[in-house]
């Protein structure tokens, strides 16, 4: 775990499962179913307070177009292949959660809040995880996507189509509860963080994970230069960072232990750029329907790749380990 800035916010200040009834989708049936921060003293300059996309934040959105299916994600997934140094955030969240074993026997249920495509799941199942997994999902779309995990892991996979704030599970059913960037998604996050804590046993943990504010940053340049746009159009679209999800989390849980994970992409292939920047909400419109934009953002990007050798960008997300 060496080369990582952890550091532990001590505050003063979760039997069974049930899916919301009906909700499970079934394959082939669609359906089935501003918070104060802290800086981070890694040297960048101060937040530029900005308005966090209300798309962002919009269930119709989110559950209809963004995340109908894992496409987007797995487009903007792919862009973390660029990364130095090299980072399995999902196995190294796990690392971090199940690095003091305390109250933890490795084969507790694990509900994982905003599962997406599954990333953290697979990554239980490589752990071996014995426990059964809840991977609940705002979108029946993302989880009629969701494989099967491969590896070691012997439990079972349960799909159940809830919303953060209202997760509609039993209160402690779970040893081990992740969300991971999907906070910023929620419309209430501080409803969100106290379904996390009821559903977690006393003795359990919940994993967050989120992103700093300057996380992608010249990404955003590079497409509000594309778009015609002020940079400010083109802030960060998440209202939860891990500033604010620390104090979020600290408002509920006693111990919130922090793991900063700086780094940066050096991308060297403008198309990925172009997938990204297409698989984002523009506030003025649908960046697809933004004329020449893709044509833009990969003139750029090839012009700076030649010079520079790469595309750099700032990639800093974060764990927040909460008991
Ligand atoms: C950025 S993806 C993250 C996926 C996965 N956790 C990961 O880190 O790879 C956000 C996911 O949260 C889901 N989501 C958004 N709002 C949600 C809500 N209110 N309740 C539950 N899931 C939500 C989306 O459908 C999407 O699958």
């Amino acid at each position: 775990m060496g080369g990582y800035e952890r550091r532990t916010d001590q505050r003063s200040g979760v039997g069974g499962l049930d899916c919301p009834s009906g909700r499970v989708p079934r394959p082939g049936h669609p359906g089935g179913q501003g918070v104060g921060g802290r800086g981070s003293g890694v040297g960048y300059p101060s937040r530029v307070p900005f308005s966090a996309d209300p798309l962002w934040r919009d269930r119709t959105y989110l559950r209809e177009e963004q995340y109908r299916s894992d496409v987007n994600l797995r487009g903007r997934q792919s862009i973390y292949e660029f990364r130095t140094p090299r980072l399995d955030l999902a196995r190294t969240a796990l690392d971090l959660a199940f690095l003091d074993r305390a109250g933890l026997a490795g084969d507790e249920r694990v509900v994982d809040v905003g599962c997406g495509n599954g990333r953290y799941i697979a990554a239980l199942a490589a752990r071996g995880h014995a426990g059964d997994v809840v991977a609940l999902d705002l979108s029946a779309g993302m989880l009629q996507g969701l494989e099967p995990p491969r590896g070691g892991g012997s439990g079972t996979v349960h799909r159940c189509v809830a919303d953060a704030a209202a997760l509609g599970l039993r209160t402690a059913c779970a040893g081990v509860t992740i969300a991971a960037h999907m906070l910023y998604h929620v419309a209430d996050p501080r409803a969100a963080v106290r379904e996390l804590r009821r559903v977690t046993q006393p003795a359990g943990r919940v994993v967050v994970v989120l992103n700093h504010h300057r996380h992608l940053a010249e990404l955003r340049a590079l497409f509000a230069e594309a778009a015609g746009d002020s940079p400010d159009d083109w802030g960060s679209p998440e209202s939860v960072t891990l500033d604010d999800g620390a104090g979020l989390l600290g408002e509920v849980f006693s111990t919130v232990e922090r793991t900063d994970l700086p780094g940066q992409l050096r991308v060297s292939d403008p198309a990925v750029l172009v997938r990204y920047g297409m698989s984002v909400p523009h506030r003025s419109g649908a960046t697809s329907e933004h004329p020449g934009f893709a044509a833009t953002v990969e003139r750029i990007a090839s012009e700076r790749i030649r010079r520079d050798g790469a595309f750099v960008v700032t990639a800093h997300p974060g764990v927040l380990i909460c008991r």
